[in-house]
């Protein structure tokens, strides 16, 4: 399997990328960082280690507590969506005075220090395996790392994150929450001379959590039968996972009025390292505005090709590949199959 770190702010999609990371096939994970995003770092950090124990995660995972802001703007969270903890609504997970959710908070260092340490632990310089680095909040901490350890990127395979869109946002028209929240930090992680993948808000809002998928997740096979009400959950895990879609749905329909259901956003990251024939892509030069006066925080997507660059993954290339759309039902296929398998430990 692919060795992966991921770096998170949990948040209900950010919850569902950590038990993929757990659980698909082919993806080794290496450790799990949070960070400042949908609450504070406080408690996106509890999130995390909630999450490792209600996911059956091996007991080598801990939780690696990273940055409490942005780096140059003050922090922000986003209660509407993801409730005043981080995790609004969500049942069954452990609490955070919980034994095992301590140890799990207990064991990590830094963010920026177990990124380094578990690449020096795969890459072995050079006898070993690259990680790939997932980012599914804002990217302060991957920021941090690049800039503090860049004689560790030969050992970085690829940086994978959710944020950005092509000409549409969610936290203003056009800058989406992750960008949002730290663009200087984006910025810099698209200036990093190795491969990036962004998935944006184009390609995540695909990915909604339809009514008969909601059913397939609470009880496996369900097949669609014209009934309003839901099927009973077949596991406390199932029961979890679908109250935190309710919750989620709600949000989203209240604030964006999405009808079908919520877009499940930061799982695609995971499911792109995991399968990445499940997405089209096209590599593009991407930049973040920084400073303008209506668009602060959009990721600006040179689709026409309008500047001269070179075929670098740095400041003077086509620095990123953009996902174009994805296989939906094989992605949900994918999620069902890992819940499956998360629910047999
Ligand atoms: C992103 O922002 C957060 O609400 C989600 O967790 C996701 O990472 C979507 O814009
Ligand atoms: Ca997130």
């Amino acid at each position: 399997g692919k060795c992966v770190w991921l770096d998170a702010d949990p948040g209900h999609d950010d919850a569902t990328a950590i038990l993929l990371a757990i659980h698909c096939p082919n993806i080794h994970l290496i450790g799990l960082s949070t960070v400042h995003g949908n609450a504070s770092a406080g408690c996106t950090e509890a999130n995390a280690a909630r999450c490792l124990c209600a996911f059956g995660a091996p007991e080598r995972i801990s939780v690696y507590p990273g940055a409490t802001k942005p780096l140059l703007r003050p922090a922000g969270y986003d209660p509407e969506i993801h409730g005043i903890d981080g995790l609004g609504g969500v049942e069954g997970l452990p609490n955070v005075d919980n034994p095992a959710v301590q140890a799990r908070l207990a064991a990590g260092s830094r963010a920026i220090e177990g990124m380094a340490n578990a690449i020096r632990g795969c890459w072995k310089d050079g006898e070993g395996h690259k990680v790939t680095i997932v980012s599914s909040g804002p990217m302060t901490n991957v920021a941090l790392f690049v800039s503090v350890y860049p004689d560790l990127l030969e050992g970085v395979e690829e940086f994978v994150f959710m944020g950005g869109g092509v000409g549409v946002g969610n936290r203003s028209a056009v800058a989406e929450f992750n960008i949002l929240r730290d663009p200087e930090a984006a910025q810099i992680v698209l200036n990093v001379p190795i491969r990036k993948t962004m998935i944006p808000l184009n390609v995540t809002h695909t990915a909604i959590v339809t009514r008969d998928v909601h059913a397939q997740l609470l009880s496996p096979g369900h097949k669609p039968d014209g009934h309003p009400e839901l099927p009973r959950a077949s596991s406390n895990l199932r029961h979890t996972l679908s109250t935190l879609i309710t919750y989620f749905a709600d949000a989203y329909r209240s604030t964006f009025g999405f009808h079908q259901g919520p877009p499940l956003h930061d799982a695609l990251t995971i499911a792109y390292v995991s399968q990445p024939d499940l997405f089209k892509c096209e590599r593009f030069r991407v930049d973040v505005e920084l400073n303008g006066s209506h668009t602060a925080g959009e990721t600006v997507v040179d689709v026409w090709n309008y500047l001269p660059c070179d075929n670098t993954w740095g400041p003077s290339g086509k620095n990123c590949v953009v996902a174009q759309s994805l296989d939906v039902k094989g992605f949900f296929q994918l999620l069902l199959d890992c819940v499956a398998r998360c629910d047999q430990v």
